[in-house]
């Protein structure tokens, strides 16, 4: 039978409190009612006495979360329990969350309270809070740096006074998960009446061991943790919740535990806080980062195509996500190229894919991301172009800027014979297109649309170019994509030429060279 963790989540207060994470009261509700459907077993709201806003916020979160219960966070002072009290009455499950350092460092230099007026605070908060409700969790600050005599009085006063969940949190991030784990074994070994409450992990992350303790606090005994969003906090931040949730549910071998979380609804609520705060998660973050269900390497999409598990722990679906994503890059195969272009609708035959992969590679050379849509346009440039050209672009050169003027030097092949021509022009276009008619006059055709698209963002972008020409009527379309605007919008002119030379079954010009 799996023990049942629960998750108490602050991210709206805990998570809140760090610099840039600031939410206003409609997307704390937003937040919380994400938590909510989620399954979070506790929303903290706030710190109602801190401000009205944050009062106001709590209130409101009390009042709309359905299933959840809420708690507020105040200090060791009546008027903070009042405050949260009054702010968490709406709400259907209620909890106070009460707080007071316990550490000899923080005592003496924070407080400046004797250690045995802080266990005189620590009763009369957790008893004032009872008054309201029977739901009171206490928590000693900086618990991870406080002396284990001391801290198992604390503890013992807190289960006496009536608190019900009792938190020991690793405030300033410092524990490693041996201790941590350790400390909870000690507390349930050694306070009296240690079973009357939950124990509860709360780790920050300095150290990035966030996670890594939360885990070992449970296997010490911890039944609830809390955590963040993202692994949103003060500093470095909290423990992630997807984290720790998934490191459950993919572990049970190891950890034979549950949560209520649906974590189906995990890159859902990820992306929302992301989209509230402005703090976009790193590419390479665990669970929700845009990387952590992609994949380059030409062995492991490889491995992919064959069986996702030999290189993915989770399913994508487990999170909420569609699919895993095959990135095409540099570093990408064929077997990887060839299954994206069947998924895009494109089934070439084996020559047309050995060039196909070719230009794709060079493409990546050049390019550092290549979006669906550069493959298409990759693809359906070269399906346009025709075996037996009669001009073939070559090479290109352009010195275009302010001064003028603009200079290009084109080499084309006009039937398999490369010939070469330096022209100038009103800009680098109108030079590329003169050196084009140097080469291969074709006098009665005008150019009737010149347009040019980035299919892809970034300023490395791949840009289609199409051209359209017309020779007394006959109207062709020319379309070239590259990164570069003057060699895709060249490449477009020629494909456009050969297209009309084969159109009319002649050359448009009877003078060609
Ligand atoms: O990190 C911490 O010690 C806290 C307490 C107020 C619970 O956030
Ligand atoms: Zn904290």
């Amino acid at each position: 039978m799996k023990e049942r963790i629960t998750i108490f989540d602050t991210t709206l207060r805990d998570g809140e409190q760090s610099p840039g994470c600031s939410m206003n009261l409609e997307e704390k509700l937003r937040m919380a009612e994400m938590l909510d459907r989620m399954g979070v077993d506790v929303i903290e709201a706030g710190f109602p006495i801190a401000s009205r806003g944050d009062f106001d916020a709590v209130q409101e979160v009390a009042r709309s979360v359905k299933n959840a219960a809420v708690a507020g966070l105040c200090r060791a002072k009546k008027t903070d329990i009042e405050a949260s009290a009054q702010a968490l009455a709406p709400a259907k499950r209620r909890r106070i969350h009460t707080f007071i350092s316990t550490s000899p460092l923080h005592m003496k230099f924070k407080l400046q309270m004797p250690p045995e007026a802080v266990l005189d605070a620590i009763a009369e908060s957790v008893s004032a809070a009872r008054n309201y409700t029977d739901d009171v969790e206490w928590s000693a600050e900086d618990g991870s740096r406080t002396e284990h005599d001391f801290l198992c009085r604390a503890v013992e006063t807190a289960i006496k006074a009536g608190a019900t969940t009792i938190n020991i949190p690793d405030t300033v991030g410092y524990a490693v998960p041996e201790e941590y784990g350790a400390l909870f074994r000690m507390l349930i070994e050694r306070v009296p009446n240690a079973d009357r409450a939950v124990f509860s992990a709360h780790c920050h992350n300095d150290l990035g061991l966030a996670v890594a303790n939360s885990l070992a606090a449970v296997e010490g005994g911890a039944r609830q943790v809390e955590c963040t969003v993202n692994g949103i906090g003060e500093r470095a931040g909290n423990a992630a919740m997807e984290e720790i949730v998934m490191a459950l549910r993919t572990r049970h071998d190891k950890l034979s535990y549950v949560t209520g979380i649906d974590t189906t609804m995990i890159v859902k609520a990820s992306r929302t806080l992301s989209a509230i705060t402005g703090f976009n998660v790193q590419p390479n973050k665990a669970i929700v980062g845009a990387n952590a269900f992609a994949h380059e390497s030409g062995i492991h999409q490889d491995g992919m195509l064959k069986n996702a598990q030999t290189y993915e722990i989770m399913t994508p679906e487990s999170v909420g996500l569609k699919r895993s994503e095959l990135v095409m890059g540099k570093h990408s195969g064929r077997h990887a190229f060839k299954n994206k272009l069947k998924e895009l609708g494109y089934d070439l035959g084996d020559n047309a894919l050995e060039d196909a992969f070719k230009r794709f590679k060079d493409l990546a050379d050049r390019k550092k991301d290549i979006f669906e849509e550069d493959i298409i346009a990759l693809v359906d440039d070269e399906a346009v172009r025709g075996k037996n050209e009669k001009i073939r672009f070559v090479s290109l050169q352009v010195k275009a800027g302010s001064k003028r003027p603009q200079i290009a030097i084109l080499e084309m092949a006009v039937d398999g014979k490369v010939k070469k021509s330096k022209a100038t022009g009103n800009g680098p276009v109108d030079a590329v297109f003169r050196a084009i008619r140097n080469i291969y006059p074709h006098p009665d055709v005008w150019l009737k649309l010149y347009q040019v698209q980035a299919v892809t963002g970034g300023t490395d972008a791949q840009v289609e170019v199409t051209v359209k020409l017309d020779e007394e009527g006959i109207i062709v379309t020319g379309q070239s994509a590259d990164d570069d605007t003057l060699v895709a919008s060249c490449k477009a002119y020629i494909h456009a030429l050969n297209k009309l030379i084969a159109r009319r079954g002649r050359e448009p010009h009877e003078a060609g060279p």
